[in-house]
C-alpha cells in the first residue's frame, strides 16, 4: 500500500503555513482570538499538543481530552488543519516521581530529573508502556476528526541514556548484530588494552571511563542510540497507522544533528520535517541553511518536505539573541520553498507568557497583532498563496554530495590524527562553492544510486563499506565524475583501519594512494599545475600518483595535493589536503567542467542564491547590497507580477520568483526560430 504523504495536505491547500500552537498555556477565551487571527494571517496548519501530556493525563491513567476536542473543533471550524502531536517528549512529573527508572541517566551515572523536558529513557519499558497507552487513546479519539491532517510523533528525538535497562537493551541489540561474544570481541578489537568480554553481562554502555573508550564500542553505541529511539518512534507510528491509515506520520528532525541517523529514520516516516534556526551572527548561515534544506529534500527522496519549525524573529536559547530585521523572515521562509519545502511553519503561534521560552519570538508577539512582526507574518501568509503552484514541484540537481552518519560518528572519536577534522564543516566547505555558483546539490547517503548524477562529491567518508566503495568505483567507470576529500576510506564499518596504502578501497579508481597523514599548523602553500598558488590548512597527506595527474602540488616539496584520474569512462579527483575556500571554488569549477554541468545564472552574484524549483527560478539576495542579476532568459516575477527582461535588481533581503516562458516546440515542418 502506498502511504499518504505531504501531498495529502497540500492538495487543495497549496503551501502550508502555520506553527506550533499551545492553547493549553492560555484561557479559552484567547483561543477564539487565536483562530480569528490565524485565519486573517492565512494560517492553514497548526501543530497541537506537543507538550500536553500532563494536561491530558494529569494523574496516572486519567484522560482529559475535552479541551483538546474543543481545540480541534475550533481549528476545523476555522478551516485550519491540525498536525496532532503525540505528547511523549515530555512526560509529567508523576511518571518520574513514581517510576524513576523512566528518567535518563548520563554517562557518569547521574539521573536527570523532570522540571525541564525530554526526561525519558528511550529503552525504559515503563516509559514506553505509558507513552503507548496514551498514544493509543489519542489515536482512537481523533481518528476521523476532520481537522486531523498529520501526526507529529514526539519532538526532536535525540535522548540518550546509560541506565541498566539501556545497557540491557544495548546487549540485546549487539546480540542481534553479532550473534555471539566471539564476534563482538572481534568487531570491537578487544584484544587491545585487555578489553575482552567473557560474559554478556560485562558489556555495558560506554560509561565514563578513565581514558579513551574503545572506538568500535562507541560507534556501535551511537548506532544503538539512534536505533533505540527509532524503535520507539516506530512503536508510536504503528499505533497511529492502525487507527488512521490515511493520515501521514512525521517527526521533526534537527538538520545535521549527530545523535540520529536521519537516513535510516526518513525511510520510516511518511513526511520529512525539520526544525531550523539559522544563527543570525553567522555570515555563512544562508549557505548552511541551504545545505540543511537540501539534506531534507534528500531525506524526502527528492520530494517535498515540511519546515516544521523556524523562528519568526529571535530565539531565546543562544547567549545573545538579536531579532530578525524586517524582510528576513520572508527571505528565510522563501529560501525553504525554493529548496523544496511545501510547508513553512514556526515555533510558535503565540508567544508564551511563562516557562523557559517566554522570550522566544512567535508569529503573534506579546505586544499583540498590531506590530511590525505580525504584519510581516500576515503579508508572508498572503504571499505564499501566490506561490501555491510550486507545491509538490521538484528541485532538479545534477550534482550529489555524500554524507553518512556512521562515518561522522566514527570520524569524530577521540584519539585520531587531528581533532580539527569535522565531518559537517568538511561537508559545508565543499558545499559552499556550489551554492555560490548557483549549482543545486542533492544530499545523498553513500548507498544511494549515483548513476543519475553527473558529479558526485564525497567531502569526507572516513568509514566506508566495501559495497559503497565498489559502487563509487563503478559509477566513475560508467562515466561519472567523483571528487573525494581527505581522510576518506580509512576504516571499515567496525571502525577498523583498512591496512595497505590509503584510501584502500578507492585507491584504484583514484589512481593515487597515500602512506602518512600529516596534520599541520598554519597554512601550507600549494600550486596549481598552471602556476597559480593557494593556501591549504590543517591537513596534508603523503600521497603518490599511481596513474592520476597531479593537478595541484604542495609548493614546498612538489608532492601531489590534488589529483585527477581518468578511470573507465569517467574521472576521479582526490584532494589530499584542506584547500582554502577560493581553491575549493576552483576545484568545483574544474569538476563541474568535467561533468558538463553549468550554474543556473550566467554570472552568479555574491550573496545571491539561485535555485530552480519546477518552472520557477528563485533568486534570493542574502547580501547587504542591492545587486543587479543578469538572467538566462526573460521572465516574469510571480511575486510582483513585473516582467524582467535581461536582469533583475534585488535589494538586500529581496526575493524574485521568476517564471520563464516555457520553450515551445515548433510544429513539424515549421522552421520558425524561437529566441528566448
Ligand atoms: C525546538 C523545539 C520547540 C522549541 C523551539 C525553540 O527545539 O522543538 O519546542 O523549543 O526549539 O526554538
Ligand atoms: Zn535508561
Amino acid at each position: 500500500m502506498t502511504r499518504p504523504g505531504l501531498h495529502t495536505l497540500t492538495g487543495g491547500r497549496g503551501l502550508l503555513f502555520g506553527g506550533d500552537y499551545n492553547p493549553e498555556q492560555w484561557p479559552e477565551h484567547v483561543w477564539a482570538e487565536d483562530a480569528e487571527l490565524m485565519r486573517a494571517a492565512g494560517v492553514n496548519l497548526v501543530t497541537v499538543g506537543v507538550f500536553s501530556w500532563a494536561r491530558i493525563e494529569p494523574e496516572p491513567g486519567a484522560r482529559d481530552f475535552a479541551w483538546l476536542d474543543r481545540v480541534l473543533d475550533l481549528m476545523d471550524e476555522s478551516g485550519i488543519a491540525v498536525d496532532l502531536a503525540t505528547p511523549t517528549a515530555s512526560p509529567p512529573p508523576w511518571l518520574g516521581h513514581r517510576r524513576p527508572e523512566t528518567l535518563p541517566v548520563d554517562e557518569s551515572g547521574h539521573r536527570l530529573w523532570y522540571g525541564s523536558r525530554n526526561q525519558f529513557c528511550p529503552s525504559s519499558p515503563v516509559y514506553r508502556e505509558h507513552a503507548l497507552a496514551l498514544v493509543e487513546d489519542l489515536a482512537a479519539r481523533y481518528a476521523g476528526h476532520p481537522a486531523l491532517a498529520l501526526w507529529h510523533v514526539g519532538n526532536e528525538y535525540g535522548q540518550v541514556c546509560h541506565c541498566d535497562e539501556s545497557a540491557e537493551a544495548f546487549r540485546t541489540w549487539l546480540k542481534a548484530r553479532y550473534g555471539d561474544l566471539d564476534a563482538l570481541n572481534e568487531a570491537w578489537g578487544t584484544t587491545f588494552w585487555s578489553q575482552r568480554y567473557g560474559d554478556w553481562a560485562e558489556v555495558v554502555t560506554p560509561r565514563r571511563a578513565p581514558y579513551i573508550i574503545n572506538p568500535s564500542q562507541q560507534l556501535d553505541w551511537r548506532r544503538f542510540c539512534s536505533d533505540a529511539l527509532l524503535d520507539h518512534f516506530r512503536a508510536e507510528r504503528d499505533l497511529l497507522r492502525r487507527h488512521t491509515p490515511d493520515i501521514p506520520v512525521t517527526t521533526n528532525f534537527m538538520g545535521l544533528f549527530k545523535p540520529v541517523d536521519a537516513w535510516s529514520w526518513a525511510r520510516e516516516e511518511d513526511v520529512v520535517s525539520n526544525d531550523h534556526y539559522p544563527d543570525p551572527a553567522d555570515p555563512l548561515a544562508p549557505a548552511r541553511t541551504a545545505l540543511t534544506h537540501d539534506l531534507m529534500r534528500g531525506l524526502a527522496g527528492g520530494g517535498p518536505w515540511l519546515l516544521m519549525e523556524q523562528a519568526a524573529s529571535a530565539v531565546n536559547w543562544r547567549p545573545h539573541n538579536p531579532p530578525k530585521p524586517p524582510g528576513r523572515l520572508r527571505l528565510e521562509s522563501l529560501q525553504a520553498v525554493a529548496r523544496g519545502a511545501d510547508g513553512l511553519c514556526y515555533f510558535q503561534w503565540r508567544a508564551s507568557r511563562f516557562g523557559a521560552e517566554r522570550f522566544h519570538s512567535a508569529m503573534l508577539p506579546h505586544a499583540g497583532p498590531d506590530t511590525r512582526l505580525h504584519a510581516e507574518i500576515r503579508a508572508h501568509g498572503r504571499e505564499l498563496r501566490e506561490l501555491a503552484r510550486v507545491a509538490g514541484r521538484p528541485v532538479p540537481a545534477r550534482v550529489a554530495m555524500v554524507f553518512d552518519w556512521p562515518s561522522w560518528w566514527a570520524l569524530e572519536e577521540r584519539g585520531r590524527p587531528s581533532d580539527r577534522l569535522n565531518a559537517v564543516e568538511q561537508l559545508f566547505s565543499y558545499y559552499l562553492p556550489f551554492w555560490e555558483r548557483g549549482v543545486t546539490v542533492d544530499l545523498v547517503p553513500p548507498s544511494a544510486d549515483l548513476t543519475g548524477y553527473a558529479l558526485v562529491v564525497v567531502p569526507n567518508l572516513f568509514l566506508v563499506s566495501d559495497a559503497d566503495a565498489g559502487a563509487m568505483t563503478a559509477y566513475v567507470h560508467g562515466g561519472g565524475v567523483l571528487v573525494v576529500g581527505p581522510f576518506s576510506g580509512i576504516v571499515d564499518p567496525r571502525a577498523h583501519v583498512r591496512t595497505g596504502r590509503f584510501p584502500a578501497p578507492l585507491r584504484a579508481v583514484l589512481g593515487a594512494s597515500g602512506e602518512e597523514w600529516q596534520p599541520v599548523e598554519g597554512p601550507v602553500r600549494c600550486r596549481w599545475a598552471g602556476g597559480a598558488e593557494f593556501d591549504a590548512h590543517t591537513w596534508t597527506e603523503l600521497v603518490a600518483a599511481e596513474g592520476a595527474e597531479t593537478v595541484a602540488a604542495f609548493a614546498g616539496d612538489g608532492r601531489p595535493a590534488v589529483l585527477r584520474h581518468r578511470a573507465g569512462e569517467g574521472v576521479a579527483w582526490y584532494v589530499a589536503t584542506m584547500p582554502e575556500p577560493d581553491a575549493l571554488g576552483e576545484l568545483a569549477e574544474r569538476a563541474l567542467a568535467d561533468a558538463g554541468v553549468d550554474g543556473i545564472l550566467p554570472e552568479p552574484r555574491h550573496g545571491v542564491e539561485a535555485v530552480r524549483r519546477g518552472e520557477i527560478l528563485f533568486l534570493l539576495n542574502h547580501g547587504t547590497e542591492t545587486v543587479r542579476v543578469p538572467l538566462p532568459r526573460p521572465a516574469t516575477d510571480l511575486l510582483t507580477g513585473s516582467a524582467a527582461d535581461g536582469h533583475v535588481v534585488l535589494a538586500p533581503r529581496a526575493v524574485a520568483a521568476l517564471v520563464e516562458p516555457s520553450p515551445q516546440t515548433p510544429p513539424p515542418g515549421d522552421d520558425i526560430e524561437i529566441t528566448l
